[in-house]
């Protein structure tokens, strides 16, 4: 039987989303489950075997007709070994050679894979970027990714680190990141840090009508503060505009290093669509220089937040 299909998995902080795809990279079917990154990672290895059983079930595929799994999980990471070094957002992955675990739990290849890569890559072959030869993502969730495409192809870099704008130093000293250093943009502009920043505001004494909620100690995120910005509440809203500004100055910076010609945003935060993005462009249009016409074009994710589970399936294949 020939194995025409792979699966994409993109593991997240929050959720594993995966996706099963053809050669045309045609995403037959997606499901997603939680995380439970709390659990540490002999758990999470778990649930994502046994996402791949739930898509071969809702496919009616075997696993003869799958030529493989592109897994795209949060880094550093090295593609080359397949291992996750150590990924600041998920508790316990730390030096966990998960393509051979991974392969060896499944019985198929394996290709492990930056998630912002991979969601670069989905969104270069399939998406936004399929008409440009230089583009970089942002993903922008849990944590902050970055994937760069330099004249058609994934630039991975010596290492395969390149592309981890989410720990690029937006403000000198600034805010403490799991990753060790301090002031990384994933510590301004994540989904997470939006939250935190606005908790941390009330808790020095700022008022919002989220405040009950934090005094509380119930759950809330940036959905939340985005919401609470747009009745009014002048805290959410400053951290909402301080958050497209943090962005905007990276995209200032990536265009003079890299001079794309297109920067897509990806991840959860693109559910605010022209929320998140006018906000942005108005930052930029503020903070670029004007003396070249060189600035890159900037749009969403066409694939949405299946960018990340249909560039790891592509990755398979190739
Ligand atoms: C990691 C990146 C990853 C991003 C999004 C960051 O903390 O360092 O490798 O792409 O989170 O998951």
């Amino acid at each position: 039987m020939t194995a025409r299909y792979t699966i994409g998995i993109d593991l997240g902080g929050t959720n594993i989303k995966g996706g099963v795809c053809d050669r045309r990279q045609t995403l037959l079917t997606r499901h997603a489950i939680e995380t439970q990154a709390e659990l540490g990672c002999e758990h999470v290895l778990e649930r994502m075997a046994r996402l791949v059983d739930d898509l071969l079930q809702q496919t009616n595929l075997s696993k003869a007709q799958i030529a493989g799994i592109g897994v795209g999980a949060p880094g550093p990471l090295s593609h080359a070994q397949g291992m996750i070094y150590h990924a600041p957002n998920l508790p316990g992955f730390v030096a966990v050679p998960l393509r051979d675990r991974f392969a060896k739990a499944t019985g198929l290849p394996v290709v492990l894979e930056n998630d912002a890569n991979a969601a670069a890559y989905g969104e270069f072959t399939a998406g936004a970027g399929k008409d440009v030869r230089n583009m970089v993502m942002l993903t922008l969730g849990t944590g902050i990714g970055g994937g760069i495409v330099l004249d058609g192809k994934l630039w991975r870099g010596r290492y395969d680190n390149a592309g981890e704008i989410g720990h690029t130093v937006i403000v000198p000293d600034g805010r403490a990141c799991p990753c060790g250093q301090r002031g990384c943009l994933e510590r301004y502009a994540s989904a997470n840090a939006i939250a935190e920043r606005l908790r941390e505001a009330v808790a020095a004494g700022e008022n919002s009508v989220l405040k009950p909620k934090i005094t509380a100690n119930e759950p809330f995120d940036a959905r939340d503060v985005l919401q609470a910005a747009e009745q009014g509440d002048a805290l959410a809203a400053r951290i909402w505009d301080e958050t497209c500004y943090y962005l905007a100055l990276s995209v200032v910076n990536v265009r003079h290093l890299l001079n794309p010609e297109l920067v897509v945003f990806a991840g959860g935060l693109i559910n605010a669509g022209p929320r998140l993005l006018d906000p942005v462009k108005e930052h930029l249009e503020r903070l670029s220089w004007k003396i070249a016409p060189d600035a890159p074009r900037i749009a969403l994710a066409t694939l949405g937040t299946d960018a990340g589970t249909i560039g790891a399936a592509a990755l398979a294949m190739s």
